[in-house]
């Protein structure tokens, strides 16, 4: 999608100035995913917003930044709790610097982000409501990752799964949508864009979901989460229908294996069950852009919406 593309563009300039790369080793461990690559769907998210609200995202490009910098922190750290080797078709930070550099590397980008935060050219006020704002989606994050990794070794409702991915995933999406309202003082228009930010990422997540089971190239370790064990929307449908899953928690399970377990997937509906929730969720979330004005920029964050759960990375 062009309008994506023009937008990575714009962030990852501005990446390069916000966080600029250092000689001393641990900014090479805290640049190395961020220099990868990624979609950049937070800082897009957000540059779309402000425009739809009429503003100029210049105003707020280091809270955009701050954005993908507090994304990167997490993907550090769920990389070591999920013992991914790959992402963003380079190896993990931990993979190439070891466990205690890459902690270090997450926390550099964490306080990184909280210091731009702080230099947006809006009214002091604002920028206080958005740095708590912030900080309480982070403490979210860390719950939803608390209940992702607490649910490899119990029985998970379906209702509860959608509460985890809510909190590891969905707030930061929320954020991204909403802190344009709070930087630019529009508190009329917060509730719904963090509401759209939820669904969108709670559809987006269940998608992501289904890539790693699914998914071709998606530059990271695919099958994961069937031999870690995780409790994916995919195999809590297919629990319920009784189906056994032999690579389950498998960690040395073969590519075979795993083929073998996506067909009963596939078979039983829990694949299919998976995408229509996260379409309804988009659906959903899209619900919730109201306070937009119809312009293109409004059309143009409908189709990023829709993207979230076609894309195949
Ligand atoms: C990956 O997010 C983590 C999830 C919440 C599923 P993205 O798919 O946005 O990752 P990048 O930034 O494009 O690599
Ligand atoms: C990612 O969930 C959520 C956060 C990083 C907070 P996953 O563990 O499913 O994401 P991937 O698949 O590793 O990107
Ligand atoms: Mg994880
Ligand atoms: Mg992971
Ligand atoms: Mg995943």
């Amino acid at each position: 999608m062009k309008e994506i593309q023009e937008r990575a563009k714009i962030v990852n300039e501005a990446i390069k100035n916000y966080l600029p790369e250092k000689e001393f080793e641990l900014y090479k461990a805290a640049r190395h995913l961020i220099k990868a690559g990624g979609k950049r769907l937070r800082p897009i998210i957000a540059m779309m917003v402000t425009e739809a609200l009429g503003e100029d995202y210049r105003r707020i490009m280091p809270a955009i930044v701050a954005l993908e910098a507090i994304h990167n922190f997490t993907l550090i750290h769920d990389d070591i709790m999920d013992r991914d080797e790959m992402r963003r078709n380079v190896k993990t930070v931990h993979t190439l610097f070891g466990e205690a550099t890459a902690i270090l590397a997450g926390d550099t980008l964490f306080a990184e982000a909280f210091s731009l935060l702080s230099k947006c050219e809006v009214p002091g006020e604002n920028v206080r409501k958005a740095v708590e704002l912030v900080a309480d989606v982070c403490v979210k994050i860390c719950e939803g990752q608390y209940m992702d990794m607490s649910f490899e070794s119990k029985m998970v409702k379906e209702s509860e799964y959608l509460e985890m991915v809510k909190l590891k995933t969905g707030v930061l999406l929320a954020a991204s949508s909403s802190l344009p309202a709070v930087l630019f003082g529009k508190q009329e228009c917060f509730n719904p864009l963090w509401d759209y930010g939820i669904f969108a990422g709670i559809g987006f997540q269940i998608h992501d979901d289904v890539l790693d089971l699914m998914g071709k190239n998606i530059g990271k370790d695919w099958g994961s989460d069937i031999v870690k064990g995780k409790k994916t929307l995919v195999v809590i449908k297919a629990f319920e229908q009784g189906i056994e899953l032999e690579t389950f928690g498998k960690q040395k399970a073969n590519v075979e294996e795993i083929k073998k377990d996506v067909e009963k997937l596939l078979e039983c509906g829990a694949i299919e069950y998976a995408r229509r929730k996260a379409y309804d969720y988009i659906e959903l979330a899209k619900k919730n852009l109201g306070c937009l004005k119809n312009t293109e920029r409004k059309k143009e964050l409908e189709n990023l919406t829709d993207f979230l759960v076609k894309r195949g990375n």
